[in-house]
């Protein structure tokens, strides 16, 4: 007898489809994203974001627990504000709508809620930059310790783990150390370990209004054209002590992931950016995908290559219409 080769038996129906799946989605390992501005009152969908705001602390702290009764109770938050200046001073100061946002959100949800903030100094200086230009440069070594300074403020007003966005040298170090000194020893920091210079950060610059003035992020976010380039960065990572690794963007980035997967034992996080959302929404609109699945693909994708959490935009609707059941 002729033996034969069928890889589709195990394709024939759902259950066993659903039987053999090596991947299944894990929502609890998901972060929603959030952008705080300055005002009351205040909460304006984003261009090319449906279903994303930039909001007032009053309004988000309605919106969050309007969340929270969905099944969200791990978020991340931007900061949006017109205070700019040379130095980023608004990064760390009491005005910062961050800063406020974290003070009320630990007052109102206490430990229900997990609390990330995002940090860098983009959305802070005059010039748009994710570091303080002094005489027509970035100063890598003032930037990190402005972007220390702002690190120990978010976990003095009850943020639960800081992420540093900003790709200076040393920073982890330098925020883990002044941490430690300020007695915030169990504050979690997430680093973006590979973040990568992305045309799909688009739709967020508009969000946050932290476009660079003049000039691109080349200087010190990664060149899409490098791999190994990544495990050096989570080399350093690692070794100045970040609690999470992340890959940012992540559907281009799938093999960086798989990289991180095979060379670290911390969890690994990837970051699905404002511009892979919204090419989603996009597509959906025009009729040329159906956004439920499209999601589910994107995110399971991120999952197999080795990601166990995932910091998307997209978590609100998958919870709101039960996508994931
Ligand atoms: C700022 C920052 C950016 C994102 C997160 N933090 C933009 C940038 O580097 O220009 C992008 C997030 C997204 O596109 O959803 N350092
Ligand atoms: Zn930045």
């Amino acid at each position: 007898m002729e033996r034969s080769f069928r890889p589709r038996r195990l394709r024939h129906n759902p259950l066993i489809r659903d039987l053999v799946a090596e991947t299944q989605l894990n929502l609890k390992g998901m972060i929603q994203p959030y952008f705080v501005t300055d005002g009351s009152g205040v909460r304006e969908e984003i261009a090319g974001m449906p279903n994303i705001h930039r909001e007032s602390v009053d309004r988000l702290v309605e919106t969050i627990a309007a969340d929270l009764n969905l099944g969200i109770n791990k978020i991340m938050l931007f900061g949006v504000t017109e205070r700019k200046d040379q130095l980023a001073s608004t990064a760390w100061d009491e005005k910062n709508p961050v800063i406020r946002a974290c003070k009320e959100l630990k007052r109102r949800f206490a430990e229900s809620l997990f609390i990330s903030a995002d940090v860098c100094l983009c959305a802070y200086t005059d010039t748009g930059h994710c570091g303080i230009t002094i005489d027509g440069e970035i100063d890598n070594d003032k930037s990190v310790a402005i972007l220390a300074r702002m690190a120990v403020a978010l976990a003095k007003a009850g943020c639960d783990c800081v992420g540093p966005s900003d790709m200076m040298d040393g920073r982890i170090a330098a925020i883990r150390l002044a941490l430690e000194k300020e007695g915030y020893s169990n504050e979690l920091i997430l680093a973006y370990t590979a973040k990568y210079a992305s045309t799909y950060y688009g739709p967020f610059r508009e969000a946050a209004h932290s476009a660079p003035g003049k000039g691109d992020r080349k200087g010190y976010q990664m060149d899409f054209r490098n791999r190994r380039e990544a495990l050096k960065e989570l080399e350093l990572d690692e070794a100045e002590g970040a609690d999470i690794v992340m890959v940012k963007p992540a559907l281009a980035y799938l093999d960086i992931i798989a990289d991180f997967a095979a060379n670290t034992s911390l969890p690994i996080a990837a970051y699905n950016v404002s511009g892979e959302y919204t090419a989603v929404k996009l597509m959906a609109q025009a009729g040329m995908a159906d956004e439920k699945t499209m999601t589910l693909e994107n995110l399971t994708a991120i999952t197999r290559a080795g990601a166990s959490i995932i910091l998307t935009y997209h978590l609100r609707d998958i919870l709101k219409h039960g996508w994931h059941l």
